[in-house]
């Protein structure tokens, strides 16, 4: 479990174990992995970087699926898109074929797209591409944004409609989104893990589909704030999420604008977590239990 110590590898880890497999968490600082799991017996977490060929072999070795939920929200020195959601997830892949696996479970995006003007959006789709080629037969999982606690999305909103008389939205607020329970997502992953799949292209959405507009409406009714809504030029936020990247803890990005631009639906016509019997939480649900 490559990213088992991040945001949705943690929930990952969490539901592999209770479907009774044995883990092996894989990420930079192991220490932060699985705290609430360190003492259970089908449970260890390594140290190794994706970006390193002999520790992403030591850490697959033996296993039967390797999942790769790395992030690299914004590049820094040469670690940059390409090199992480590209190369070195092709070459997590080829060591996972190498390794004898069974199966190789990538964690892209929604709307990912090689073709895209996006640096970020062009190596998610690229990235499919390249593990796909690394281990033929390869499953790409695309989630929507992801709710749970301590996310990055529902809770920089909340946030803002607690400390903000206006709440500024991304442009016009028309981008529609389909945000999914990370909670949902992991035990759809862990499935796939543990039974397999005959789908090579998963795309998890949750229950309902709104526009960014109505999504900021509902979280700020469903918390009992009055607001009062301001379109904001994506120009801007290009610009701050720009000057951003120079600021620690910024909680904006690029490529999170670059996202916000385009609609984050799941596609019908792909299986998705009611094809793996999971029904999806709505964001009321995630904020009652969060
Ligand atoms: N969050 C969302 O709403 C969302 C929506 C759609 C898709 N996704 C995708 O889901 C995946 C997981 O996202 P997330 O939000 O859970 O990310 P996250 O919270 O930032 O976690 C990332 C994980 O990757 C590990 N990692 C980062 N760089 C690494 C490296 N060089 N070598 C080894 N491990 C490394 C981190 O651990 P260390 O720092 O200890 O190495 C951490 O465990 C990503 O592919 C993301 O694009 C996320």
């Amino acid at each position: 479990m490559f990213g088992g110590s991040g945001f949705l590898g943690r929930r990952i880890v969490k539901h592999l174990l209770n479907h009774g497999l044995v883990v092996r968490s894989a990420s930079r600082h192991p220490a932060r992995a699985g705290r609430k799991q360190a003492h259970h017996e089908l449970f260890s977490a390594v140290k190794a970087d994706i970006l390193d060929r002999s520790q992403i072999a030591a850490a697959v070795s033996d296993a039967s699926t390797v999942v790769n939920a790395v992030s690299l929200y914004s590049e820094h020195g040469g670690v940059t898109f390409e090199r992480v959601h590209v190369e070195a997830a092709s070459q997590l892949a080829d060591a996972a074929r190498r390794a004898g696996a069974e199966r190789y479970i990538q964690i892209s995006g929604i709307g990912s797209d090689s073709r895209s003007r996006s640096s970020y959006i062009k190596a998610r789709g690229q990235g499919e591409e390249a593990v796909d080629v690394g281990f033929p037969g390869a499953t790409i999982v695309r989630p929507a944004v992801m709710t749970g606690r301590d996310d990055a999305f529902l809770t920089t909103i909340t946030r803002l409609l607690r400390i903000l008389p206006a709440y500024p939205l991304f442009g016009n607020g028309d981008t529609r989104l389909q945000p999914a329970s990370v909670e949902d997502v992991a035990e759809a992953i862990a499935r796939i893990a543990s039974a397999g799949a005959d789908a090579r292209l998963f795309e998890f959405g949750g229950p309902r589909v709104y526009t960014y507009r109505d999504l900021v409406l509902e979280v700020a009714r469903l918390l009992g704030i009055r607001t009062r809504l301001v379109p904001v030029p994506f120009v801007f936020w290009h610009a701050l999420a720009t000057f951003g990247e120079f600021v620690p803890g910024m909680p904006l990005t690029r490529n999170q604008v670059e996202l916000m631009q385009i609609d984050n639906v799941a596609d019908t016509r792909l299986p998705g977590l009611r094809d793996l019997g999971i029904e999806p939480h709505d964001i009321d649900q995630v904020l009652r239990s969060a």
